[in-house]
């Protein structure tokens, strides 16, 4: 693993941008994964800031989001699609039908993920994955669990996840209780990742997850065997 130390929130997220837009630069029809959540807020207004200032082009760009709450029409503002649209897609130019989610109002959530999955093998598998932590370890919806998932799947919410992200809502009631997620396989199969761990609270779980024993309970633990992951924390 590449531990990037950051001071700020700031610094996390411009060297985060520079990173993500070196991927641009390089490959112009690359293949991003996505994360939401409060951590990657200032990376993408930094992508937003460097397709502005002209240094960017999306338009041959495709990404695929890490998850989506499931049973959560697109349109509620707490959609990981409503997301992306705010914090990112609809300020660049990046065609819209080359941005994707797991699509959380699908029937059938088991056949979602398979195409999901297969969508994801087909554009030839993601180039960079963006990630951030979860109190608990989890990646994308990857709780902690006896196993590691291997593919996307359909995901029950533990409690600890349901009361972080009520933050975001009237009430926990309202937090949907499961997600759609790219498994731990899909993760670890990106050509490589970038994980963000941001805030003095999520010490604890950096510290188990990049030099704890790799382990499903620490779901993130098994980035430390990941070939290309780069990590900077701003945790101090
Ligand atoms: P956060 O969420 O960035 O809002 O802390 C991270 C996560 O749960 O993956």
């Amino acid at each position: 693993m590449n531990i990037i130390k950051a001071k700020t929130y700031e610094e996390l997220s411009a060297k985060a941008a520079v990173i993500i837009g070196a991927k641009i630069l390089s490959k112009p029809s690359c293949v991003l994964g996505f994360a939401t959540g409060g951590t990657p807020v200032g990376t993408y207004a930094e992508l937003v800031r460097m397709y502005k200032e002209g240094v960017l082009d999306w338009s041959g760009v495709a990404t695929y989001n890490l998850d989506e709450y499931y049973g959560n029409p697109v349109t509620d503002k707490n959609s990981y699609y409503y997301f992306m649209q705010q914090n990112l897609f609809k300020y660049v130019n990046i065609k819209q039908e080359n941005t994707h989610l797991p699509n959380g109002m699908a029937k059938d959530a088991e056949e979602e993920c398979a195409r999901y999955e297969a969508a994801i093998n087909a554009a030839g598998g993601i180039d960079l994955q963006l990630l951030g932590i979860g109190h608990n370890g989890h990646i994308g919806f990857n709780e902690p669990a006896d196993a590691f998932a291997e593919i996307t799947n359909h995901v029950k919410l533990t409690d600890s996840t349901i009361n972080a992200n009520s933050r975001y809502y009237a009430n926990r009631d309202e937090v949907p209780k499961s997600a759609l997620s790219m498994g731990i396989g899909t993760i670890m199969r990106a050509r490589k990742i970038l994980l963000l761990i941001s805030g003095k609270d999520k010490a604890e779980i950096a510290q188990k997850a990049l030099y704890g024993p790799v382990t499903p309970r620490v779901p993130a633990s098994i980035l430390q065997y990941h070939k290309h992951c780069t990590v900077i924390l701003a945790v101090d």
